[in-house]
């Protein structure tokens, strides 16, 4: 059985996300021997959004492929950087007319792995498209390509949104079905009928004494009495979440998924 494995960090929040997890990285590397690691990048830059030279700056680190979410669109100018990058994808199921690539395709040690994104429609207030059609549509086509080891991130609000689509997609016989979006890891890491690794949400990489990586007093003043308020990044140690997935390159059907949570000391 040729098996291999991946990393898969959730949601990185701000300059104290990044940096944690850059410094931690070949801690893991040599711990779990990973062929791929992914993280999700909308919150990468200041909290909101990415910005080019900070994906950069994560694929310098070791991160082979970023998956966004909501707020991609956050940092001014990623509208129009968003094509230069061939290793980050957009939200697949945002209108047809946004640039940015639906899914991408990372190869390491003669083996290849698909990459896409799918945002959910409940409370998110945004225009979208079906995520179900969406995720269809974009199987067909990596399939096509000979390609069947795949991970989906799920980008979504509601735990009920993310199981519909875990289901749906290991009925497409993905190999992982990874959920971001709420920041806090979840603990139904599980393997779906035995071959798609699932979890609700990886959770963050961020400051642990915070609101999802945020200072907690602007968010309490918010919810509070609706001050308005800029969320900042919080300040103090971090943690970092995610998963470590194995899988059978042959087939690209999950055997092992661990989740992963480290806080700084
Ligand atoms: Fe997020
Ligand atoms: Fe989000």
């Amino acid at each position: 059985m040729h098996e291999l494995s991946f990393l898969y960090f959730g949601d990185i929040v701000g300059r104290p996300g990044r940096t944690f997890l850059t410094k931690y990285l070949p801690k893991l590397q040599s711990q779990y021997h990973p062929t791929f690691i992914f993280a999700n990048g909308e919150n990468a830059a200041g909290g909101f959004g990415l910005t080019y030279s900070i994906a950069e700056e994560l694929k310098r680190s070791g991160i082979h492929g970023i998956s966004m979410g909501n707020h991609i669109w956050d940092q001014k100018g990623f509208w129009n950087e968003i094509d230069r990058m061939d290793y980050l994808c957009r939200p697949a199921n945002l209108p047809e007319a946004c640039p940015g690539k639906t899914y991408i395709v990372v190869e390491n040690q003669s083996v290849k792995v698909a990459l896409f994104g799918l945002l959910g429609r409940s409370f998110m207030n945004i225009p979208l498209n079906c995520p179900f059609k969406t995720a269809e549509k974009i199987l067909k086509e990596i399939k096509a390509r000979g390609i069947h080891n795949i991970i989906v991130d799920v980008h979504a609000e509601t735990t009920s949104e993310k199981y519909a689509l875990g289901w749906f997609l290991n009925k497409h016989a993905v190999t992982s079905v990874l959920g971001t979006h709420t920041h806090v890891q979840t603990a139904d890491a599980h393997l779906m009928h035995q071959n798609t690794a699932f979890i609700t949400d990886l959770g963050m990489c961020g400051v642990a004494r915070g609101i999802l990586g945020f200072r907690i007093e602007p968010v309490i003043e918010k919810l509070m009495c609706g001050k308005p308020t800029r969320f900042e990044v919080a300040t103090g140690p971090s943690m970092l979440n995610g998963v470590w997935v194995k899988f059978n390159a042959a087939h690209g059907q999950a055997t092992h998924i661990e989740p992963i949570s480290i806080i700084e000391t």
